[in-house]
């Protein structure tokens, strides 16, 4: 299966970034993320064997995450592959001490993952062109509170995301 850990957003997080979603649309246009899918990836794995998933799920046990507040105060654009997203100016220690302890017990537990830095954030829209100018957007404050292993299933509509298991504070 295709796997990837996440913070996962609640319902008033997704609903707020789906808000962005349109917003950002109309300047850039594109391919919306559909609002269920919406993420942030902290590790992605890609292809792993069911039997194998145990071992993933153990490694992800040894991390122990801490509360924090992430702010996504950041409209950006990606022109290498058109994306725009959400982000934020300041990644919060134990978000970066987060990624660093996964992906720490990932090499520990021999699994491979995509090992280009941990840049943060939520992929809005995808096709997109550069905007001119990009809006001035209201601030997402998310409490995060724990973390998920993410399956993704490609279906003939485009991909859906589910969670597997998560990791709470
Ligand atoms: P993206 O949104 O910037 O494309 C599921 O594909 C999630 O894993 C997406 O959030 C995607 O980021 C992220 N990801 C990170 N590295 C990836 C890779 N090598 N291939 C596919 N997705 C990757």
């Amino acid at each position: 299966m295709r796997l990837f850990f996440a913070l996962w957003p609640d319902d008033a997080v997704r609903a707020r970034l789906a808000r962005w979603t349109s917003e950002l649309r109309a300047a850039c246009g594109g391919r919306p993320t559909r609002p269920e899918n919406l993420h942030l990836t902290l590790a992605f794995l890609g292809s792993i064997d069911d039997a194998r998933v145990a071992e993933v799920e153990r490694a992800a046990a040894e991390v122990a995450p801490r509360a924090a507040s992430l702010v996504l105060d950041q409209p950006g654009y990606w022109k290498h592959n058109r994306i725009a997203w959400a982000g934020a100016s300041v990644v919060p220690p134990e978000l970066g001490a987060l990624v660093a302890d996964l992906r720490g017990a990932l090499l520990r537990a021999g699994v491979g993952f995509d090992g280009k830095g941990f840049v943060s954030h939520v992929t809005l829209l995808r096709d997109a062109r550069e905007p001119r100018t990009m809006p001035a957007l209201e601030p997402i404050g998310w409490k995060l509170d724990g973390f998920a292993l993410v399956r993704s299933v490609t279906l003939p509509q485009g991909s859906r995301y589910e969670v597997l298991k998560s990791w709470r504070v």
